[in-house]
């Protein structure tokens, strides 16, 4: 099977089988919330784009007539829901342009659309732009996926030059630039790092969704370092580690969002924005185009539900939410002394 076909099915097939920890994350009730449903505006900023809601579609996939086909779905459902989206990797275009289209439909199918090209961390300058013509993308992403490479056998294994490379991309690109983790998460330090060479908006995209140590090791026969399933740190303790950080950078989240009260911690715990890919993709394989759009509907009617009633009138308003941690999130604010 196609290597991008096998990564959607077997994302789809491990779907919400990890630990997730934003259920060790609790809110404090307000019994004077002090505010209508009517008063709450969703909206929110990203890379200089308003968004009308706090969530987007993140990367997901492209490069065979089967993504093709979800790509064009996954467009619709953004453009139904006015949805920012990005697409999955574009490096399969930019090796054999054949395969152009099954990322170019997102750009045909939501032409008014906030669409985001993506790309990974060794990608040349050149190449980055290639990335962003294909289709006038918006704003490009860069993904950062060492321990997927690692895991699997044909796979990068220098990572050393990573940083030079985002540098150069950051300073030559005309759209702007968001940096990626795939589902492993960051560090306060690595945060740091980013900003020190220019980049303004990072999105930590964490563990508990989709793990792509878990499916690249699905896919062979003889399985390498299958203990790193689980491996980086959850979305939820990269967003804390985001607090911490000496940088002055926009912080979005992604991994494990499961609904629209995922969204709603996130947010809580400093996200500009929040993204989603697994539970989407999923929806739209088990249910279709229709009941996905359905799905993000009712998330963005949740929302104004959840922001009434803790009182919150706009999204930059629940950052300052109080919050209780349980379990491992706790254990990790202890051990990297988050207070
Ligand atoms: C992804 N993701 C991803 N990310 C990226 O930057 N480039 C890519 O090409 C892909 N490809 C991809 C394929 C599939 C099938 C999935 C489900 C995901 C990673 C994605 O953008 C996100 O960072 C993680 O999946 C964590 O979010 P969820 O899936 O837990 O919501």
């Amino acid at each position: 099977m196609n290597r991008k076909d096998e990564h959607v099915s077997l994302a789809k097939a491990f779907h919400n089988k990890q630990k997730n920890e934003f259920d060790a994350v609790h809110l404090i009730h307000n019994a004077l919330p002090q505010l209508a449903t009517t008063d709450v505006d969703l909206s929110t900023t990203v890379a200089g784009f308003t968004l009308t809601s706090p969530f987007y579609i993140n990367a997901i996939t492209g490069g065979s007539e089967k993504t093709k086909k979800i790509n064009r779905d996954l467009a619709i459902v953004a453009r139904e829901t006015d949805l920012m989206i990005a697409t999955g990797s574009v490096s399969a275009a930019l090796k054999d342009s054949s395969l152009a289209d099954s990322y170019t439909v997102m750009r045909e199918e939501y032409p008014e659309g906030k669409i985001l090209a993506n790309i990974g961390a060794g990608t040349s300058v050149e190449k980055a732009q290639e990335a962003i013509q294909l289709f006038h993308a918006d704003a490009l992403q860069i993904h950062l996926n060492a321990p997927q490479e690692l895991v699997m056998p044909e796979g990068d294994r220098d990572f050393s030059n990573w940083l030079e490379l985002i540098q150069e991309i950051q300073q030559t690109i005309a759209v702007p630039l968001i940096v990626k983790e795939v589902g492993f998460g960051m560090t306060r330090e690595t945060i740091e790092q980013l900003a020190q060479i220019g980049v303004k908006t990072i999105d930590v995209s964490g563990r508990g969704g989709t793990s792509f140590t878990q499916i690249e090791n699905a896919r062979r026969e003889k399985r390498e370092l299958t203990y790193l399933a689980d491996w980086g740190q959850s979305t939820v303790t990269s967003l804390l580690e985001a607090h911490e950080a000496n940088a002055t950078v926009d912080i979005l989240a992604s991994g494990g969002i499961r609904s629209a009260y995922d969204i709603f911690k996130a947010l809580c715990l400093g996200a500009q924005a929040v993204g989603t890919s697994g539970t989407v993709l999923t929806h739209l394989m088990n249910h279709g185009v229709e009941e996905t759009i359905l799905l993000i509907k009712q998330w963005q009617e949740e929302l104004r539900l959840l922001y009434t009633l803790v009182g919150a009138r706009t999204t930059n308003e629940l950052k300052y939410q109080s919050l209780i941690f349980a379990g491992a999130v706790k254990d990790w604010c202890e051990a990297r002394e988050i207070s």
